[in-house]
């Protein structure tokens, strides 16, 4: 995650003036902080997804001793929803995080993993969703029309087969 200093203020806003729908998801990525599996880093990660129907699906980052099988929480929440919603269209994604040993400025955004697979999601269904980006030490979220402000160039099934 990165967090950006000098980010370009137009894509800043303040948590209570989000639509009361995006608060709500706030609030279930926040919950997920305190569920967060995080022993190694000591950095909790919360996301939640709003589908078409109303249904909410969380995620939190999962760690393990061998470092690499880390899974972020975004993709967590990602593929819950695609194996238990398939057919449920994504509508928006909120991620927030929390870092237990210092306070973090401003909103931290996903992994280029995690951009990669946002993307996949977002051209599976027909529809690029929203992301709002949040950090509990701040009311500051940064949104996003969608993963291509995050992922430009990105790469895609059109240059296989
Ligand atoms: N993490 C996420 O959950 N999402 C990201 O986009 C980046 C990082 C997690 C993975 C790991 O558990 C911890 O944050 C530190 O990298």
């Amino acid at each position: 995650m990165t967090n950006h200093k000098d980010q370009d203020k137009s894509i800043e806003t303040n948590l209570n003036e989000l639509d009361e729908t995006i608060q709500i998801l706030f609030k279930h990525a926040i919950d997920q902080l305190d569920v967060s599996y995080a022993p190694y880093s000591d950095f909790n990660v919360g996301a939640a997804l709003l589908l078409e129907s109303g249904d909410i699906v969380v995620g939190c980052n999962q760690e393990n001793a061998s470092y690499p099988l880390c899974m972020c929480a975004e993709r967590v929440a990602l593929y819950n929803a695609g194996s238990n919603f398939p057919n449920q269209q994504i509508k928006a994604l909120v991620i927030t995080c929390r870092n237990n040993h210092k306070p973090i400025e401003g909103p931290v955004s996903p992994c280029g993993a995690c951009r990669q697979v946002i993307h996949e999601f977002g051209l599976k269904q027909d529809y690029h969703f929203p992301i709002y980006l949040s950090v509990v030490d701040s009311d500051i979220v940064y949104q996003f029309k969608s993963i291509k402000e995050l992922l430009p160039y990105s790469f895609d099934k059109t240059f296989l087969q």
